[in-house]
């Protein structure tokens, strides 16, 4: 295995964009805007791409979990079968021989459910294979750069992946500081990206917490690449040429628009989350362009019209918490009902949010916020006299 020169033929690989719950379509819209055609399944992505392919995705996708390589899929259904399968594959094409590998496993509905035995022997199979490819007749040093590997058995199907991202994409490098229930990036970059929000529209989220949603929708508005800021585990392997994560942040940099001007405002009701709120901006680079207030929801009153509003508020799900929550639901519903040029968008696993709220949501959409079932309900505004 040698590293690529720049002009060198780039190598065509199966990636799986990893997606939360509910998210598919979404991840799959950003996929296909990168200019792959995709398949999608429950909770992955499925396209063909090279290494390229493997460095834009990281860096652009704002509602995938990561980025994995498929290296092999096959039916398994005894510990023979996986070991000879796996060996067959080509692991030399992606894996140095002092490469680190560490081997990780799970196991649905399959004969094969032992999941530390089958990650024992996909391990073994690979140092089998890496010692002949290689001609090395003791240990593995494995000293190298780190490849995490996958073995998922579902219905007796083996699926061996690479992890090119590291930690999840949802670690996009700004969230210092957060609070007691902070929204993954991910769901944020959804929920902002489900609405009708255009950049030339007033945002405001009036349960900012730590700041995720706003940052976010400034980083949609500015069209920032969600990944520029941080460093994914596949810069360190050699048969991705820098050049090309060189090439692909300076594109990033280009497509930047940083002269979008931005209405953009965060409120939470708690001080110090209002701080957090600010040092996340200004860590993400946006601190001039996300505002925070300190605001009680029942507050809010705005001249501004045609604004977007997106809020992650308190759910009630703790004893007892629940009265107070749909106390301040249902002034909220008071507050809001005055802006009828406004689109409103909430995310509460409340079910009766609608009725609390006193209004009937125009849609709403199923979501998982981690394991919690939420619904998105969507209050959409009337459309400004000139679009009618
Ligand atoms: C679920 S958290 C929001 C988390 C946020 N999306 C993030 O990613 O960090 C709800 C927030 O609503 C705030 N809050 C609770 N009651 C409020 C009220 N009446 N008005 C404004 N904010 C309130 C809390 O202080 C808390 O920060």
């Amino acid at each position: 295995m040698g590293s690529k020169e720049k002009g060198e033929t780039m190598t065509n690989y199966n990636l799986i964009a990893t997606s939360a719950m509910g998210l598919e379509a979404l991840v799959a819209k950003e996929v296909r805007e990168l200019g792959y055609d995709c398949q999608v399944e429950n909770g992955r992505i499925s396209y063909q791409g090279d290494e390229r392919a493997i460095v834009r995705s990281n860096m652009w996708l704002r509602t995938a979990d990561r980025i994995k390589i498929k290296v092999g899929e096959f039916k398994a259904t005894t510990f023979d079968e996986l070991f000879e399968q796996t060996k067959a594959l080509p692991w030399e094409n992606f894996l140095p021989a002092n490469a680190e590998f560490p081997v990780s496993g799970k196991s649905v509905k399959s004969k094969l459910f032992s999941v530390s035995d089958c990650q024992a022997i996909v391990k073994k199979a690979i140092v089998e294979r890496m010692r002949q490819h290689y001609h090395i007749s003791g240990w593995l040093e494995e000293n190298g750069p780190l490849f995490k590997l996958e073995v998922a058995l579902q219905k007796d199907i083996a699926t061996i992946t690479i992890d090119a991202s590291g930690s999840g994409l949802h670690k996009r490098g700004y969230r210092t500081g957060q609070g007691e229930a902070p929204l993954k990036e991910t769901l944020a970059a959804a929920l902002i990206m489900l609405t009708n929000w255009t950049p030339n529209k007033p945002f405001v989220d009036p349960f900012c917490g730590s700041g995720t949603i706003p940052i976010e929708a400034a980083l949609i508005g500015q069209n920032i690449a969600p990944g520029f800021n941080r460093e994914f585990i596949s810069e360190s392997w050699e048969w991705i040429p820098q050049q090309v994560w060189e090439d692909v942040r300076l594109e990033a940099e280009e497509l930047a628009n940083y002269d979008q001007e931005l209405d953009i405002t965060g409120m939470d009701i708690d001080h110090r989350m209002v701080k957090i709120a600010e040092e996340n901006a200004f860590e993400a680079g946006l601190g001039d362009l996300v505002k925070v207030k300190q605001m009680q929801v029942r507050d809010f009153t705005t001249p501004k019209e045609n604004g977007v509003i997106i809020g992650n508020p308190p759910y009630g799900e703790r004893l007892g918490d629940k009265k107070a929550v749909q106390h301040m639901y249902r002034e909220m519903g008071e507050a809001f009902s005055i802006l009828d040029t406004w689109s409103i968008y909430m995310l509460t696993s409340d079910e009766e949010f609608e009725t609390v709220y006193g209004r009937q949501a125009t849609k709403k959409r199923k979501l998982f916020n981690g394991f919690i079932r939420t619904d998105y309900y969507q209050y959409w505004g009337k459309r400004p006299a000139r679009d009618i």
